[in-house]
């Protein structure tokens, strides 16, 4: 597998190929997607609600995203890694944006960064771009500012919103950004906001017009069942079968059935003998 570059991804765009992006946060799910033709992973600050226990996203620090990419990066040589910026490592000043850019992809090892807004971040996201750091926008429902946006819910309903939202991704666009997230939005929404740039738009919650799609590998996976969002897919239900199969360990210590003759070391006639 090696590794796409950002002009590759936006020949994708142009021939109508999709892409795939989804989530990790260590070596082994890193390891596993590296497996598969998906060429993209995003290290997401869902990290905050999948991995670490947090109702949000805005707890997650900048280092708890180094610590995290370090190993994704380790475990997928050929597949493009975005981390995210969290709630707090761009809203200071460009300076403070630039600086946090540089540790996910110095410290992290990262290939580019993804952060959320739009036209109130666009000049964030230009001085990024101009000192070298690869930039993905994030709009529609940006969970860091969910509690601006009255919760988790669908954007751009109502023409007026819709506009603001392709408003905002021409800025991205215009500010350099390489790629869009865009967040539970109509798909005509979608659609419209996919035609008019040239970058690719990455979905979830958007609709099938979008260049290409990203889920939470624990919610595709349906590992996560806190709560299941009506654009997730579950492609397996491996919380209910890795729950069978820690209850299996559980009564087989119990009743002597693990650990069996083939998980156990013997030891030679003689030795045995002279430890009697
Ligand atoms: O943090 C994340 O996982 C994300 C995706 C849902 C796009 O931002
Ligand atoms: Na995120």
């Amino acid at each position: 597998k090696t590794k796409m570059s950002i002009p590759q991804f936006k020949e994708f765009k142009l021939q109508r190929k999709k892409f795939r992006m989804v989530t990790a946060y260590d070596i082994a799910f890193a390891a596993m997607v590296e497996k598969t033709p998906i060429e993209m992973i995003l290290v997401g600050d869902s990290l905050g609600m999948v991995v670490l226990g947090y109702d949000s996203t805005v707890p997650v620090t900048m280092d708890d995203m180094v610590h995290h990419i370090k190993p994704v990066v380790k475990g997928a040589p050929g597949t493009f890694i975005v981390g995210d910026l969290p709630f707090g490592s761009y809203n200071v000043s460009v300076e403070d944006a630039i600086r946090n850019g540089n540790r996910i992809m110095k410290e992290g090892g990262a290939d580019a960064v993804k952060l959320e807004g739009g036209k109130n971040v666009l000049h964030i996201v230009e001085a990024m771009v101009n000192g070298g750091i690869p930039v993905m926008g994030h709009l529609g429902l940006t969970p860091q500012t969910a509690t601006q946006l009255g919760g988790f819910k669908v954007q751009g309903k109502d023409a007026a919103a819709a506009r603001q939202l392709i408003e905002d991704a021409k800025g991205l666009e215009q500010a350099g950004a390489f790629a869009i997230v865009l967040e539970c939005v109509p798909s005509p929404v979608a659609k419209l906001i996919t035609d008019e740039i040239a970058i690719p738009t990455i979905g979830i919650g958007a609709g099938p017009d979008c260049d290409a799609q990203v889920l939470v590998t624990q919610d595709l996976l349906g590992i996560f069942d806190r709560f299941v969002p009506k654009f997730v897919k579950q492609y397996a239900q491996l919380n209910r079968q890795i729950v069978e199969a820690l209850n299996l360990y559980a009564q087989e210590v119990v009743d002597g059935t693990f650990p069996g003759p083939e998980h156990s070391f013997g030891m030679k006639e003689e030795d045995l003998k002279r430890l009697y």
